[in-house]
């Protein structure tokens, strides 16, 4: 009998968390200036803030790190990471990254010059801030049904190819030195992107000769959610189908903290040498030699062995199963979860929880602190303190197109009785949602302000 709900692993090392009061909570977001990157980790008893680097490391990977050949160049551990991303990705040239915003500085310090416009379904929030430090524009053109948190359509993450058509016509493929498309597209809620519309994208790119570069951080869950969604691939493993998807693309940045399961890493992967070879100037000068890219050597065999287990499929149907499992819980606790729920995380549309709070008070910002106070729960806001923005015609600061707040679900982590507390801690907060109050910043930097902002709750 197939039983993929259960963890396709047991557990062999535990690490203790630590329970707080609501008082001392209370404090502690206070003296965080009510931004929970503030508020140290080990005050924190279930910690949804990311699924980047915050995975559990298998047996295997952690042999494998005594294996690391730690030579500055040429080392063997370079070749097993290399081989990897080769066999699981295709892509014959490969360079390491410190992470994935590493890999999408490199590239883009090496495409991508100042007015320039690069499409995307949506930029994550250091892509786009990787091009606005070039001068360049991010441009989302991501489906409207992306927007809707209630459709049950399967793949919302989808680039919207007839707007892209018409952004390319307009802006000029000149202006346009790279094409993206995220796949699972985490900013707009984890949602994934179909093979066709992959296939369409890198069709549309192609004809205008822009190269087409995939943002790959989640490609297995991506890959998984093709197998189970999209009729015709059923038959075929995660392994064959994520080679079709990249199959179609000239070349990938990766975050190998999210689906290589390890806690850093990243890489740029392409087709074309002359490419590689260009990167590879950047490279040398900011993240370090072709050969290890700002990682220890042991960090790159844990990243190749990550890169397999990551396209697992017991562990894929698992992972995705054990998302869903929080969104329903979540959803029973009255919180308004998007659907459906996407592979690494449950969105919760905070606007419509906290109808009450206007954007320009952070209704996602509030919810997620409240969940904090309520349980020691750390979840992320993805709304309009992450993603407002001035009108490029009137100036105006306009919003975000939704308030969300993101329950990031680390990877072979936690176990169910959590996500049932989680669900506690959000009945609680559903529960007294009426009183839940605004926040106004008090102090921002320019540049990616969440994480850094001071804030203070506004008193009615
Ligand atoms: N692209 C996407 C789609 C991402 O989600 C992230 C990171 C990056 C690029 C950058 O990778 O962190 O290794 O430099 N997302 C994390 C998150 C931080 O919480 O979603 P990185």
């Amino acid at each position: 009998m197939p039983i993929p709900f259960v963890e396709p692993f047991r557990i062999k090392v535990v690490e203790p968390i630590k329970q707080t009061t609501r008082e001392e909570r209370s404090k502690i977001l206070a003296h965080a200036h009510n931004n929970l990157f503030g508020v140290a980790a080990e005050d924190v008893f279930i910690d949804f803030l990311t699924d980047s680097g915050t995975n559990a490391m298998s047996d295997r990977q952690w042999s494998a790190m005594m294996m690391g050949d730690e030579s500055y160049a040429g080392a063997r551990s370079f070749k097993n990471f290399e081989k990897a991303v080769q066999d699981v990705l295709g892509f014959p040239h490969v360079l390491p990254t410190h992470q994935g915003r590493g890999a999408e500085g490199m590239l883009f310090q090496t495409l991508v010059k100042q007015g320039q416009s690069v499409p995307n379904n949506c930029h994550f929030d250091t892509t786009q801030a990787n091009l606005l430090t070039q001068g360049a524009n991010a441009i989302d053109l991501v489906v409207d049904e992306s927007a809707d948190s209630s459709s049950q359509s399967l793949f919302k993450g989808n680039m919207d190819l007839e707007k892209l058509e018409a952004f390319i016509q307009k802006t000029g493929a000149e202006n346009i030195p790279l094409g993206m498309l995220t796949i699972t597209n985490n900013s707009a809620a984890g949602q994934p992107v179909s093979m066709a519309n992959i296939k369409g994208t890198a069709a549309i790119y192609h004809r205008h000769n822009i190269p087409f570069i995939i943002d790959a951080c989640r490609f297995a869950e991506n890959a998984w959610f093709i197998k189970t969604r999209e009729p015709g691939y059923a038959d075929r493993s995660v392994a064959e189908i994520a080679l079709e998807m990249f199959s179609v693309a000239d070349g990938c940045t990766m975050s190998a903290k999210k689906d290589a399961i390890v806690n850093i890493g990243g890489f740029i992967a392409c087709r074309d040498e002359s490419l590689k070879l260009k990167i590879a100037q950047k490279l040398i000068v900011h993240e370090g030699f072709i050969t290890y890219g700002g990682l220890a050597g042991r960090d790159l065999e844990a990243v190749a062995v990550g890169l397999r287990e990551g396209i697992d499929e017991s562990y894929l149907a698992y992972r995705e199963s054990h998302t869903r499992y929080l969104g329903d819980v979540l959803a029973e606790a009255g919180l308004k979860v998007y659907r459906p729920t996407g592979g690494h995380a449950v969105y919760v549309n905070a606007a419509r929880n906290l109808p009450h709070i206007p954007p320009s008070q952070f209704p996602a910002v509030a919810l997620a602190n409240m969940l904090y106070i309520e349980g020691g729960v750390r979840t992320v806001e993805i709304g309009s303190l992450m993603f407002s923005h001035p009108d490029p015609v009137t100036g105006e600061e306009l919003p975000a197109p939704n308030e969300l707040v993101r329950f990031a679900i680390p990877r072979r982590v936690y176990t169910r009785s959590h996500l049932d507390f989680v669900g506690e801690v959000a009945r609680e907060v559903v529960k007294n949602a009426d009183a839940i109050k605004g926040l106004k910043i008090t102090w921002q930097p320019e540049l990616l302000r969440h994480f850094l902002a001071k804030l203070d709750w506004v008193e009615n």
